[in-house]
């Protein structure tokens, strides 16, 4: 145990785990769930949320990580040797490498953009030509839905490039935490925050973009029904990873001296400031090009383009970099969670069954290419092969994010008010009382850990069961 690496510094702490919480989530989905749950009054719950419900869940997973220094399995059977609850160390090793399969499918997707973007595809002559008058837009529109369409329909293109995202995390994992993850998130996590910034002020800048602006802070509270306030809580679980073991790994790597709640507090500070920059990156130029705000996942796939040929008519190199860097930071953020969800299935492995980083990579790898393998052909050839209802991607997808990140966070909060001693929490979360300001805190956050998360997250576990 003594030879467990650690992260080198907070700094690099916080970039993992924001690294891990800033994602797909952030730039592919939460735009469009916006978009699809009307704006504002959305977003007011899940910044609520986010603050009321994912602090002190975000807080119990990294307390079991750093009080054992063991990933998921290990660490419940360490804190109640012996008692069942290490079996919901074992889900939570399995939900991530869930997620993993289908996230790298759409990691895959964007790799395929990023290439279409360097290599130029929309601002091609013809695009542009389509794109420089209003009664051909139509065609231009239909182009790129086409393109994407054409794509993730097809069987091997998308399977090459999920190949190729999925090879990249092994690369990083295999690293090790120091050399692999450490030293790609401390990079990367700064760099897509400087990404998302210059898209915005250039989002900002077009023509129309003010619609969008408005749309993002003003509230129209009766598009908020209870599926929408549902699917607000269920975007801030996903946006922060939390009830799938990856918080609880990553804390495991914190040093003991660290300040938990400072480290917690920033990462879901960051994660809401990037989602919030997201937004205001890619709701304006969705209002500036005419779009439908609540056009679904193709959001940024169909859509971006679209807007990337528009503005190619008359500044096509501005427009190209702008695409190229894009897909970029679409790829970063993607890469940065899905090394977490790797990592909390390579962490048990080495951890628990006592294998080489390498092997544990390769084997976990190779299931799930497996299952991401179908997840992809879900959207091809095996579109007509459905789980209750859901094709395989959307079965795995709404399978994790509505029920399995649910009910982990139900158990995590659980585990730490329930089974834990509260004198061992406390000893956890003040550093033994070193840490005056936490000290002063803890009662509230302990009240919030024990009684309101398990309840509230209950409630929104059932709900999702019988909407
Ligand atoms: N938080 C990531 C995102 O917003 O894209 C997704 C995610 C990462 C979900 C890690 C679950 C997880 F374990």
């Amino acid at each position: 145990m003594n030879t467990r690496e650690n992260f080198g510094s907070r700094f690099t702490a916080i970039m993992a785990m924001a690294g891990s919480a800033i994602g797909l989530g952030n730039i592919w989905r939460f735009p469009y769930v916006v978009g699809q749950n009307g704006g504002a009054a959305f977003i007011i719950v899940y910044l609520l949320s986010a603050l009321f419900l994912c602090i002190p869940i975000f807080l119990s997973e990294s307390m079991i990580g750093r009080r054992t220094q063991c990933s998921t399995f290990g660490a419940m059977d360490k804190l109640v040797p012996g008692s069942s609850w290490k079996w919901m160390g074992l889900l939570t090793v399995f939900t991530p490498l869930i997620i993993f399969s289908y996230y790298s499918v759409v990691g895959g997707w964007s790799i395929e953009y990023l290439v279409k973007s360097l290599s130029f595809s929309f601002t091609t002559p013809e695009l542009r030509a389509a794109a420089a008058s209003t009664a051909s837009e139509a065609v231009v529109r239909e182009s790129l839905s086409t393109m994407f369409g054409g794509f993730i329909t097809s069987t091997w293109m998308p399977l090459v490039f999920f190949t190729l995202f999925i090879a990249f995390n092994a690369v990083v994992v295999i690293g090790g935490v120091k050399s692999g993850i450490e030293k790609f998130t401390k990079v990367t996590t700064p760099v897509l925050f400087v990404l998302i910034l210059l898209i915005m002020f250039y989002s900002l800048s077009l023509p129309g973009s003010a619609a969008g602006v408005k749309y993002l802070v003003k509230p129209d509270f009766s598009k908020l029904t209870s599926s929408a306030i549902l699917s607000a809580m269920g975007q801030a679980f996903f946006s922060l990873s939390l009830g799938v073991g990856c918080i609880l790994t990553y804390a495991s790597y914190i040093k003991k001296e660290e300040n938990l709640l400072t480290t917690g507090i920033y990462t879901v500070i960051f994660d809401l400031v990037f989602a919030m920059i997201a937004g205001f990156a890619i709701m304006p130029a969705v209002f500036a090009a005419g779009i439908e705000p609540g056009a679904g996942p193709g959001l940024i796939f169909e859509t971006l383009p679209f807007i990337f040929a528009k503005m190619g008519v008359n500044m096509p190199w501005l427009s190209d970099v702008v695409a190229i860097l894009f897909f970029v930071t679409i790829l970063f953020a993607a890469l940065t969670s899905s090394i977490s969800m790797l990592e909390t299935g390579v962490a048990y492995m080495v951890d628990h069954k006592k294998m080489s980083r390498v092997k544990a990579t390769l084997i976990i790898v190779a299931g799930c290419w497996t299952l991401g393998l179908f997840c992809s052909l879900s959207y091809g050839p095996l579109a007509n092969v459905h789980i209750l209802g859901n094709t395989i991607f959307d079965f795995c997808d709404k399978m994790t994010s509505n029920f399995l990140m649910t009910f982990g966070s139900i158990l995590f909060t659980a585990f730490v008010g329930w089974k834990m001693s509260k004198a061992e929490v406390k000893d956890e979360f003040t550093n033994g009382g070193e840490k005056k300001f936490n000290l002063a805190i803890f009662n509230v956050v302990y009240f919030m850990i024990k009684y309101v998360a398990p309840v509230v997250i209950t409630i929104i576990f059932v709900s999702n069961l019988v909407l």
